[in-house]
């Protein structure tokens, strides 16, 4: 499975605010709205103060939905762990800059695994720190918060970065924008370059996930 061609605007849900009693029907229902991609955040307790999924609660998601599974390592060995969210279904794997051991080389194991790959910025991460591996990925995630927990408040000054980031990779690179999206902050991100917007609690925090999609997407124009 490929990720959108760059140029359109796609809503991602983070299933990080879902009820993981119920994931495959939660999943269900963003889907109904049509959107493409679906969210993992993946974090270890350690390169963030916070606990998630595994590779197999990815697997056990894949053989419900066909939706372009978007995996975001929030984890210290993205390097070692990566191939285990492959196997598990994940079709991209975004991982951080901050902590990636062989940035280049991750980027080259994952596409000849046939996955795409994405690098992260964390708020206080300089866009100069990704100048070399942002133009050999095929997404570039900037977050606008810290990363770790769902609901929290987006950071304005993390998103300019999204200009500069557009800047370096030009169109055909997708740019991701992950804390705090919703209605309000959609507008500010897509006019700064973002065409990929995660949100997690503007979504499964609503009770009509669908009427929560259509309200992010109707900020956009
Ligand atoms: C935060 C995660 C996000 C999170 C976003 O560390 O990476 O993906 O789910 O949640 P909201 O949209 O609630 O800020
Ligand atoms: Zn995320």
């Amino acid at each position: 499975m490929k990720l959108p061609k760059a140029g359109t605007v796609e809503v991602v849900p983070s299933i990080l605010s879902a009820d993981f009693g119920s994931l495959a029907d939660e999943v269900k229902q963003v889907e109904s709205a049509g959107v493409k991609m679906l969210h993992l955040d993946v974090m270890d307790g350690h390169f963030v103060p916070n606990l998630t999924i595994g590779p197999p609660v990815v697997a056990s998601l894949r053989k419900h939905s066909d939706l372009f599974f978007d995996a975001h390592l929030m984890i210290t060995e993205p390097d070692k762990y990566a191939p285990a969210f492959v196997d598990a279904g994940a079709n991209n794997i975004t991982f951080h800059i901050e902590v990636a051991k062989n940035p280049a080389k991750l980027v080259e194991d994952l596409h000849k695994m046939g996955v795409s790959a994405s690098i992260c910025v964390n708020p206080e991460t300089p866009v100069s720190n990704i100048r070399d591996i942002a133009p050999m990925c095929d997404m570039v995630l900037v977050m606008t918060v810290r990363p770790g927990f769902g609901g929290q408040k987006f950071m304005p000054a993390a998103a300019q970065k999204i200009v500069e980031v557009r800047q370096l990779v030009g169109e055909k690179i997708r740019v991701e924008v992950d804390g705090g999206i919703d209605s309000t902050t959609t507008q500010a991100v897509v006019s700064y370059g973002a065409d990929t917007l995660v949100a997690g609690n503007a979504i499964f925090g609503q009770k009509d996930r669908v009427k929560a999609i259509e309200a992010i997407r109707s900020a956009v124009k």
